[in-house]
């Protein structure tokens, strides 16, 4: 038995924030944001916004996409690190809104990956009869932890979030293969460091920045790389199919240059790597879930497709899976 994707949704602020419009705030250019990154632009949530509301339209539209009753949803799962709060979770906003109270709402802090992480959760309860429709989210308001003073990170990130409806499915469709796994050693390369209870916040914490990302970008990049390559190696393994076989790659889309290498590492052509980076940035769990119903709306996925996706973030943590679309 394999679980499918009923539906897609996404939903990114109205605000955008181009290159140029950083060239004013930090000392940086658009092209050497462009040629670094791959970014031109990204949407930023307005000051009400929180990722909760962006997950609300992007629920609603998954449902709708769907074409499922949303009172058929037994469970919300959201993968966030820029959660409305640190408690109560932003799944349970989701649940509330959607007017579904009473089933399980709960979030997933696993970065970048959260959304595949999320997806493996409903993916384990579907197949163990836990439940039987779920709303899995992913995405961020990073927009609200970046420091916008780091010329060295705030270019590379921007809000979204993407939804999916995820049942069983009811012939070959579905998901193939999906791994995730970590290695907390490198927990310092990216790293929101105060807020937690290691570091509750403090007038200290606050004037030295510690409540931002801070993030080491060289790093951070090559580990990117390896990350990307292994996972989705390994998933391309598990399904038992060949690379060749694979109609889109859709990897997370934190930037062009590390997606390009991680491409010619496992031997996919550029053509079939679906990329988005340009007008949306690193939204973090929102990437493949973004890009996902990007290319549901424009018709690019069609049944029988084989899509990998994978992706990897700060922990650091991975993710990577092959579905039959
Ligand atoms: N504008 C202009 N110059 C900038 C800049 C900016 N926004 N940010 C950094 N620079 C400067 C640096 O200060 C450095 O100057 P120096 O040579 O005088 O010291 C120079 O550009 C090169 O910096 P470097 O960090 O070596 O550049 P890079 O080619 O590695 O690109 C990143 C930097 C951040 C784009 C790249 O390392 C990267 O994408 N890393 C992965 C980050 C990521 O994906 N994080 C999220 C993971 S989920």
């Amino acid at each position: 038995m394999r679980t499918k994707i009923l539906g897609t949704g996404s939903y990114l602020p109205e605000k955008v924030l181009t290159n140029f419009d950083l060239e004013k705030m930090v000392d940086t250019t658009d092209e050497w944001i462009t040629k670094r990154s791959g970014i031109k632009e990204r949407h930023i949530a307005s000051e009400k916004e929180a990722t909760s509301d962006l997950g609300i339209i992007a629920a609603e539209r998954a449902i709708k996409n769907s074409g499922i009753d949303k009172n058929d949803i037994d469970m919300i799962i959201f993968g966030t690190i820029t959660p409305d709060r640190l408690f109560p979770s932003t799944a349970i906003y989701v649940q509330k809104a959607l007017g579904l109270v009473g089933i399980p709402a709960f979030d997933v802090s696993a970065a970048c990956p959260g959304y595949i992480y999320a997806m493996t959760i409903a993916d384990s309860m579907i197949k163990s009869g836990q439940a039987k429709c779920v709303l899995i989210l992913g995405g961020e308001t990073l927009s609200k932890i970046v420091n916008w003073e780091d010329r060295g990170s705030c270019v590379l990130f921007g809000d979204g979030v993407g939804a999916s409806i995820m049942a069983k499915s009811n012939d070959e469709s579905g998901i193939i293969s999906l791994t995730i796994g970590g290695d907390g050693n490198m927990e310092k390369l990216l790293i929101q460091p105060a807020g937690g209870s290691r570091m509750p916040a403090t007038k200290e914490t606050l004037e030295n920045n510690l409540h931002t990302i801070q993030m080491e970008g060289n790093e951070v990049y090559k580990n990117a790389v390896n990350a990307l390559t292994n996972s989705a190696n390994k998933a391309i393994e598990m399904a038992g199919v060949s690379i060749d076989d694979i109609k889109y790659f859709i990897p997370h889309q934190a930037n062009i240059r590390i997606m390009k290498t991680t491409a010619k590492y496992i031997k996919i052509p550029v053509e079939k790597v679906y990329m988005n980076i340009d007008r949306v940035a690193n939204t973090s769990a929102g990437s493949i879930p973004i890009a996902m119903d990007e290319m549901n709306r424009n018709g690019l996925l069609n049944k029988d497709d084989l899509i990998l996706v994978a992706s990897f973030g700060a922990g650091f943590v991975w993710g990577a899976g092959v579905i039959r679309w």
